[in-house]
């Protein structure tokens, strides 16, 4: 069975998967502390937290709460910063066969030039996640991934400050994804996440106040599911590079299904906070449903299930 992927089939420099199971930024740490416990070599690909050029504190505190089929974050980019994690992450990194995927985040356009730059061919390092599902700090709180103009501006320094392979990982925050996909396509993205958590709020009613801190922070898990499935079928039937998702699975079966929709490869995010060992159990869990499918590749199940194309 060959379950492997690539995710920058245009680009010079591949981005190989040896199995399509993720895990997602923020969810994952740099992945240090958990590959005490698990073989991170057995997954397909570890992705970073979210990482800026200088480090960050994130957001006051209480800053997760449950909800009914999820969770809501407003950590804040809580990271340490990209000078650290070339230092003490990424030679870490070069001695695991797993790619590992930096999330990069800025404020402004050329920061994110900055952060590719600096990045570009640290041993360790094999491929970049541009996150742009973040205020555009320049006019005043949309994010650039709202914007096609915007998103094409980040993915074109991207392009410009770095060889490294890279996904663009799109906000759910938008009427219709199809047009910010294209427009990421076409100023050379090399593959998309879809998507990031979506803007949501809880009220703890003993305190008669919002849970967060930040009163409103980002859904995800089982209940953002059915909306990462649609955006996933509705992003890969109009660009022709991969598509990763992001949102909501929780089992080898939910794998299937984004597959199924489109998606090249699957993050595994929320589900980690229930059961550390998800990203693992994903993968055996597809394994056992290919194998018991007759499945030999994921090629015979991608976008199987869409009708649009
Ligand atoms: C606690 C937490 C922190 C996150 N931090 C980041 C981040 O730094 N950068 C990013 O692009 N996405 C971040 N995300 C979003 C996840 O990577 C993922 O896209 C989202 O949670 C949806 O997937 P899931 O339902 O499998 O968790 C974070 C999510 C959670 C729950």
């Amino acid at each position: 069975m060959d379950l492997g992927v690539n995710l920058a089939p245009r680009h010079k420099v591949e981005l190989r998967l040896r199995n399509p199971v993720m895990t997602a930024s923020g969810t994952f740490s740099n992945g240090l502390e958990i590959a005490r416990h698990f073989d991170v070599d057995e997954l397909g690909g570890v992705v970073s937290k979210g990482t800026t050029l200088r480090p960050r504190r994130g957001n006051p505190t209480p800053r997760t709460v449950e909800t009914p089929a999820g969770m809501i974050n407003s950590i804040g980019f809580q990271n340490i910063g990209v000078s650290a994690l070339i230092s003490n992450v990424a030679p870490v990194w070069a001695q695991w066969q797993v790619p590992c995927i930096v999330n990069i985040m800025g404020d402004t356009v050329p920061e994110y030039g900055q952060l590719a730059a600096r990045l570009d061919g640290i041993p360790g390092v094999a491929g970049l996640e541009v996150n742009i599902s973040c205020p555009n700090v320049g006019v005043g709180g949309l994010e650039f991934g709202q914007d096609p103009r915007a998103a094409r501006e980040v993915v074109s320094e991207v392009a410009r400050h770095t060889s490294l392979p890279f996904l663009v990982k799109l906000t759910p925050s938008v009427s219709d994804i199809r047009p910010i996909a294209e427009a990421v396509a076409l100023a050379g993205g090399h593959a998309l996440t879809v998507s990031n958590t979506i803007p949501a709020l809880a009220i703890d009613p003993k305190r008669r106040q919002p849970h967060l801190a930040t009163v409103f922070g980002g859904l995800s898990g089982p209940a953002v599911k059915p909306i990462t499935m649609r955006n996933v079928y509705l992003a890969s039937s109009v660009v022709d590079i991969p598509v990763v998702a992001s949102g909501g699975a929780m089992s080898g079966l939910d794998v299937v299904e984004f597959i199924m929709a489109g998606a090249s490869a699957v993050q595994i995010g929320t589900a980690s906070f229930v059961d550390p060992e998800a990203p693992w159990r994903c993968l055996r869990e597809l394994r056992a449903w290919c194998e018991a499918e007759g499945v030999s590749s994921l090629d015979e199940i991608r976008g199987v299930a869409r009708r649009l194309d």
